[in-house]
Order: C-alpha cells, then structure tokens, then sequence
C-alpha cells in the first residue's frame, strides 16, 4: 500500500483527554461536574527487559512510569477528581498535608482551577523539585517542624476550623482518580498482572490500586486479580512492623511516613490478595534506582524504586517460583507490574549524590578524553 492510501485508511488516534474523560463511568463525577484537568494519566507501561532477564523466562516484567504525569507522579490522577469535585462542591480552597508530591498535584491543579492552596510539609525533609512546584503554583507553604504525620493531623484539625477542603488521601475522590492507574494497566496488558509491586507511604495508593482492580474484575474486564506487594522503606515501615513509627527515617523522602492514613484498607489488600507488604532497606532502594537509570533508561525518584528494589528482594528468596506451577496454560506468561510513581527530577540532589559529580577540567582534550574514557 502506497504512503498516500494508508493515510487516507487509518484513522487519527483519538486525543487522550484526561482520566475523568477515559474511566468517567466508573468515577463519582456528572455532567454537572466541571473538569479540571491536566490531562493526566495514559502514562507508559514498559517492558523491562533488564528485570524480566534477571527473573528469567516466562516472567515478564513491566514498569508503569507514573512519572510521565504532568505533576511528575501519580498524585495528578487523584488530584483531578479531588479538584474536580472541590469546585463543584463550590470550594474556594484546598488544604494538604505532604511529603511533596501530594503539594505538587494540588497546588497545580488548584492553580489551574483558580482555587487557594495551603500545604503543611515537613520542614527540610522534601526534595527540591516538589518543593519549587508548591512554590511556583502559588501554594501558600507552612514548613512545619515536625514529620508528615504530625502535618497530617495539623490538617485534619485546621480543617475542622476553617472552610478548606482536604485534598489528601483521606479525601475518597483521590482515592476514586487513583484506581485509574488499575484500569490503564488492564487495558493495555488485555488483563490484569500476576503480581503487583508498589512503593507504599500513606498507603492510599496501593488502596487506590486495589480497588481498580476490583472493580475492573468485577465487570470481566481484568480476567483475574493480581497479587498485591507493597514495600515500606525499612527506616519507616509501620505496616510492617505492626507499630507507629514515631521517628519514621529513609532517604526516600517521599514515604517517610510512621502512621498511614490508610493502614486498615492496606492490610485490606494485602489479605484479600494473598499479597505481602515488607521494607526494603535504603541500600536496596539506591541499588534499584540506579538499575532503573542505568539499565532501563528510567529516572525515578527514590522512593518509586522501592517497588523494583522488592522485586529484586523477592525473587533472590525465589518467592515468584510457586507461580511457575499455578499457570493454567504453560505457554502463558507470568506479568509483573511494578508502579514507579514519582519523576527522578524531583529530586535531583539524590543522583548527583549517589553517583558522584564531576570534578571541573580545563579545556584540554587529553584531560578530557582520559576524565570520559576515550584513551
Ligand atoms: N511514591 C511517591 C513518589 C510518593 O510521593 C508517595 C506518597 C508514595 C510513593 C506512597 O504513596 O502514600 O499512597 O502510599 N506521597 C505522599 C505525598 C505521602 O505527600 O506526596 P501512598
């Protein structure tokens, strides 16, 4: 077929309009709501050809890059909704309470809604890309001394004093706008994973994801239910231990959290999908980050590589093994899902820290060529 009767054949794909517009039946939104979008959502499902090599055939390992949001994590898909329903409630303000990425999403979208935002977060323990968007969309930021689940509480407290709605996870429509990131992952597999791996803070994410999957299987549209891993940083691991961790500590700033909001609802998803949650250690993180970087050309940040780093823990403990013998048909693929829900240049600091800057040269091709390798 010639170039100029194919274009005339194939259609234009239809442009992406946001998750609202995508899964609007299965959201809490009507005709009456109005959208505020930044067209999030429709991020990348990788094949990692590094992990998959690592777990050996039929495993097959995917990455969905939630970093590609247009916030820089998952949050916007959320935060859409949360927004959404902010303004047709007629709110004039959000409040939150955040490690970072939380602030990011709802300051954008309450930039682009016309909305104040008000975000409490954890003085000097936020990555500096997080706290530049907070920044530049206008958020009136409290730097409070003290950890994310005291600003949490702050937050609940304020807002039964003042009339702001809260836009973190407590808030169920970002629970609703979460689950999407489910249905993205069904739709474009033709099922849902074997198993699911992701990073867990608060906890509302892997609440979020679980009941995508839910609801999807429910209507047939997932033909099974996935196993659901999460992992804690092990210096802030609460759901692990089965205790608050009132000091919670771990470079992956992002879940340095020792009370999640959504403890219950994890335990939930764990249990009912015969699931794990377990912590991986910073060391572990580091090594999967620079994994993702160096092997699959994937910049995350810290925290999102928690879930690559219990993957790898996982499967040296040989624990994907028993599913070898659960396939119902032996030329099926065993799918692997991991979540990476937040961007690299969030926090820019952390690569150039664990790899080490380079040291200034004078313009001298020897000393250049020696300094890169070329000799
Ligand atoms: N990964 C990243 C990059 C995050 O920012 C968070 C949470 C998580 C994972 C964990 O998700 O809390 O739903 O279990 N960040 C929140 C925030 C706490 O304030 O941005 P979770």
């Amino acid at each position: 077929m010639s170039a100029a009767s194919s274009s005339t054949t194939t259609s234009r794909p239809a442009p992406w309009r946001g998750v609202i517009e995508a899964y609007r039946v299965f959201l809490p939104v009507s005709p009456a709501t109005p959208i505020v979008t930044l067209l999030e959502g429709n991020t990348p499902l990788l094949y990692s050809k590094a992990l998959s090599g690592r777990l050996g055939e039929p495993f097959r390992v995917y990455l969905k890059y939630e970093g590609a949001n247009p916030t820089g994590s998952f949050k916007d898909r959320g935060m859409t909704v949360a927004i959404s329903k902010a303004v047709e409630a007629g709110s004039r303000a959000v409040l939150c309470a955040s490690t970072g990425n939380t602030s990011a999403a709802a300051s954008a979208y309450a930039a682009r809604a016309g909305l104040r935002s008000i975000v409490l977060i954890p003085s000097g323990n936020i990555a500096m890309g997080k706290l530049s968007q907070a920044l530049i969309h206008g958020a009136r930021v409290a730097a409070v001394n003290a950890n994310f689940d005291v600003c949490l509480e702050l937050v609940r407290t304020i807002a039964d004093r003042y009339p702001v709605t809260v836009v973190n996870s407590i808030n169920p429509f970002r629970i609703e706008g979460q689950k999407t990131c489910a249905f993205e992952i069904c739709d474009t597999l033709g099922r849902a994973p074997d198993f699911h791996l992701t990073p867990v803070g608060n906890a509302g994410n892997i609440t979020a994801q679980w009941k995508g999957y839910r609801e999807y299987h429910k209507i047939g549209r997932a033909g099974r239910l996935p196993v659901m891993l999460g992992f804690q940083a092990k210096g802030a691991s609460p759901i692990v231990s089965g205790r608050v961790v009132k000091k919670p500590n771990t470079i992956a700033t992002a879940i340095r959290i020792g009370n999640p909001a959504s403890w219950r609802q994890a335990l939930a998803a764990r249990d009912e999908s015969h699931g794990r949650i377990e912590a991986v250690t910073d060391r572990q993180i580091l090594e999967a980050y620079q994994l993702l970087a160096q092997e699959d050309g994937v910049f995350v940040e810290p925290a999102s590589a928690a879930s690559v780093a219990g993957l790898l823990a996982l499967a040296k403990r040989r624990y994907f093994r028993p599913a070898l013998k659960q396939r119902t048909r032996r030329d099926e693929p065993i799918l692997l899902v991991c979540i990476l829900t937040g961007h690299g240049l969030k926090d820019p600091e952390r690569a150039i820290q664990s790899i080490r800057a380079p040291r200034p040269l004078p313009p001298d091709l020897k000393a250049i060529s020696t300094a890169v390798g070329l000799h």
